[in-house]
């Protein structure tokens, strides 16, 4: 089987990793945590970067020490991985829904300026200017664009938006790990933003994630919270109900060796889904997820439009090739039957409908991307 995106273990991973177990330090002490964060933030040009379990609970911490209250909206798109909504619910908000854009896939910002517009009102409380949603009476206190599969919307309008509207933006970034609008990297640009290294991701830790935020102070703020609120360096005194998610020293080894060939994977990525473009560019009934001008994808999941997606699933699984159809839209889920949902043509029906991601692990041989490619026009018939 030509698996759909596995992690590609190729430099220092088991030098690092055997580091940790001959020093002892597999646990959440160690050289190896800060070292990651360091990396990362490196890369994407921004110095406060926390190291956490996952990218799920990195988004719930991110709006936790953003200030959201119990109750509040959060803004999010209806074409995302249910990891999204699910933060918003630990954090204790209450999702809006947002359709997607027809061309890339991204939070319809048309219909989330005519939304704000029209369905909410601003009031002040204690000197400061909220919005609130007229339906609920509730405060819409965060927007959090995810950059779905890599690609990005227009991160300069959905900001001017959200100053308006007085939201802060976490940038769900979890795929999207490189990806650049006018050269500034995905998850430095909102109030916060958030990674995933999960196993199919860019650069993987097995599962692991890191938070990105502006200042000192929230990067503090966020360490305490992942570990148990611990107020004392000896004493086990807690000044307020934390988490234990830290990440690993064990995972952070693997995290640094990654980060350490996250360019040639970023240019593996690249090349992939150039090759698959240039393929199946103008084939019958076949569409690509567009990119804006100003964004340079990441390319972490190459994903196509066409007619019948599960007929083309079936047949590459027959010869042995792994696809995935998009995610369920997040308003079909029976979990979110309460959530209210924002749309006027109902795009992110239409991409599920026809959305299915193709093979483009960082290890894809040539050969390997070439028979995929010439599966894809049998069946197609050409
Ligand atoms: C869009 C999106 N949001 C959130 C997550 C959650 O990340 P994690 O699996 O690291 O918890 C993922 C990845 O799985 C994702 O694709």
């Amino acid at each position: 089987m030509i698996p759909l995106s596995t992690p590609h273990l190729a430099g220092n991973e088991w030098l690092y990793v055997k580091e940790c177990l001959d020093s002892g330090w597999i646990s959440s002490s160690g050289d190896f945590v800060p070292k990651f964060e360091s990396a990362i933030a490196e890369l994407i040009g921004c110095p406060h970067t926390v190291a956490c379990v996952n990218g799920t609970v990195g988004l719930q911490l991110a709006l936790q020490a953003g200030g959201l209250l119990s109750g509040e909206h959060v803004i999010i798109p209806n074409l995302t991985f249910v990891a999204t909504s699910n933060a918003v619910h630990h954090a204790g908000g209450d999702p809006i829904l947002m359709d997607v854009d027809k061309e890339c896939w991204q939070l319809d910002l048309d219909l989330l300026e005519d939304f704000l517009g029209n369905q909410t009102f601003q009031k002040e409380e204690n000197g400061k200017i909220s919005t609130f949603f007229n339906k609920t009476g509730k405060r819409i206190a965060f927007i959090m664009p995810v950059h779905v599969l890599g690609n990005m919307g227009d991160m300069d309008r959905l900001t001017s938006i959200a100053n308006k509207y007085h939201l802060k933006i976490v940038e769900d970034s979890t795929e999207a790990l490189g990806s650049t609008f006018k050269g500034k990297h995905a998850g430095t640009i909102g109030d916060f933003g958030v990674f995933s290294f999960n196993g199919n991701k860019i650069i993987s830790t097995g599962g692991g994630g890191m938070i990105v935020c502006r200042e000192k102070g929230e990067a503090d703020k966020l360490k305490h919270l992942i570990n148990q609120a611990k107020a004392h360096p000896e004493e086990y005194t807690h000044d307020e109900i934390g988490y234990n998610f830290r990440m690993v020293n064990v995972l952070a080894a693997i995290g640094l060796a990654q980060a350490e060939q996250f360019g040639s994977h970023l240019a593996k990525k690249r090349d992939i889904a150039k090759t698959y473009k240039s393929q199946l560019e103008g084939l019958k009934g076949i569409t690509f997820q567009k990119t804006l001008p100003k964004v340079e994808a990441n390319q972490w999941m190459f994903t196509v439009l066409v007619e019948d997606p599960l007929g083309l699933h079936n047949w590459l699984k027959n010869h042995n090739i792994q696809t995935r159809r998009l995610w369920v839209p997040m308003d079909q889920l029976s979990i979110h039957k309460h959530l209210h949902y924002i749309q006027s043509d109902n795009q992110s029906y239409q991409l599920y409908e026809n959305g299915l991601s193709l093979p483009c692990s960082v290890g894809l041989e040539e050969s390997q991307l070439i028979h995929i490619i010439g599966k894809i026009k049998e069946f197609i018939g050409v």
